[in-house]
């Protein structure tokens, strides 16, 4: 258990940020020092170095989905468990990376690209992903502890593990859907917002509130508040993130801009831009995008269709939607005062943001 002690500002995000970290930190740290595991060493250090990044959305709405309900104690249980959704997170993006190919992920090379090294050599390929696999399953496997270990009552383990399920079963079906659209490009936006609510609005947003909120206690119309407010953000949160996988600055996202073209990511950008295109235009984009050789001036005829198409714009009008709805949710939600404040500024940052 964390030996530090947690400030009961905890509902500031930054605050929430410290308090999770530093269980997830000592956590690490004790079986980086295990004596009984030395071999482990050099796993646990990639994975606490990959956990010095990322903005730490899951927990800090796990810790406003609690305070929503009006939970006042148990702020260490509440903060591990926010900390086993981060944990969980490690081991989603280190498998998304391994799915997606990606070579770029919270600014440092992924896992996978760090244990294979140099690109080219069959062995080492399959030696890097073999790793990153166990690395993902490791953190799944220790999130889980964190859990057990949390501290839980009886009545707040029977309220939490049901979500947790759900939460998991999501999230693996949205990256499915994810992985089965990729590749096949079509005009669906309703496919495309499908994926997007199962692997990011309820994973990220969704369930994490109501992990907090469950531990709270919360009854059925906290619940339900917390989903009228989570899918619109959710799905927000997603779509800056489409609009970030093309537009973005590495040195912000820590992701590389040409990884979604170059994958053939079925996003609701690429979407509206088929259905809005002329022939001509749906042409280059069915040949440009899926393309792995995909270059800068590739990506830039793309962008140029995008934007020519009004399919950008059309997503920032989706996002500006969706916050809206959010924000409207909260005018009426049964929640705390400080948890609507706190939730607030939150819909801004997670929809507005460059990271
Ligand atoms: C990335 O999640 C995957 C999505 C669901 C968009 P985050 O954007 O929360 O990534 P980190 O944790 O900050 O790196
Ligand atoms: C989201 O996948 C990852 C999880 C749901 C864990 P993406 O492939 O859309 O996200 P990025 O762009 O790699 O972060
Ligand atoms: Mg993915
Ligand atoms: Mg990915």
């Amino acid at each position: 258990m964390s030996t530090h002690t947690i400030s009961p500002d905890i509902l500031d995000p930054v605050s929430a940020k410290a308090a999770v970290d530093n269980v997830l930190f000592d956590f690490l740290d004790n079986h980086r020092k295990n004596p009984g595991q030395r071999q482990l060493a050099q796993l646990v250090k990639l994975l606490e170095e990959f956990m010095v990044g990322g903005k730490r959305i899951r927990p800090i709405l796990t810790v406003l989905g609690w305070q929503a309900a009006g939970g006042e104690n148990d702020l260490t249980t509440v903060v591990r468990v926010a900390a086993s959704l981060e944990m969980f997170h490690a081991f989603a993006l280190i498998h998304d990376d391994i799915m997606d190919d990606s070579d770029t992920r919270r600014g440092r090379p992924t896992i996978h690209r760090i244990l294979a090294g140099k690109r080219g050599d069959d062995r080492t390929e399959r030696f890097g992903i073999g790793g990153a696999v166990l690395l993902g399953d490791l953190a799944f496997a220790w999130s889980d502890n964190l859990l057990h270990t949390a501290g839980l009552t009886p009545a707040q383990s029977a309220a939490v593990l049901p979500i947790l399920t759900e939460m998991r079963t999501e999230v693996m079906l949205g990256q499915y859907l994810d992985l089965r659209a990729t590749g096949e490009l079509t005009d669906d936006v309703d496919a495309a917002l499908t994926v997007n609510r199962y692997k990011t609005a309820k994973y990220t947003v969704e369930r994490p509130l109501h992990i907090g909120a469950a531990l709270a206690g919360a009854d059925a119309p906290v619940l339900a508040a917390c989903t009228a407010f989570a899918l619109p953000l959710g799905e927000a949160f997603q779509l800056r993130d489409d609009l970030l996988g093309v537009y973005g600055e590495v040195r912000d996202t820590g992701k590389s801009r040409l990884d979604d073209l170059r994958a053939g990511k079925s996003t609701a950008l690429v979407a509206l831009a088929l259905r809005a295109g002329d022939a001509a235009q749906r042409a280059r984009l069915r040949t440009l995008i899926g393309d792995p050789q995909l270059d800068e001036t590739g990506a830039e005829e793309v962008r140029a269709i995008f934007a020519a198409t009004g399919a950008r714009d059309a997503v920032e009008r989706m996002i500006d939607d969706r916050y809206r709805r959010a924000l409207g949710v909260l005018d009426t939600a049964p929640f705390t005062a400080d948890a609507v404040t706190a939730l607030r500024h939150l819909s801004t940052t997670a929809t507005r943001r460059n990271s």
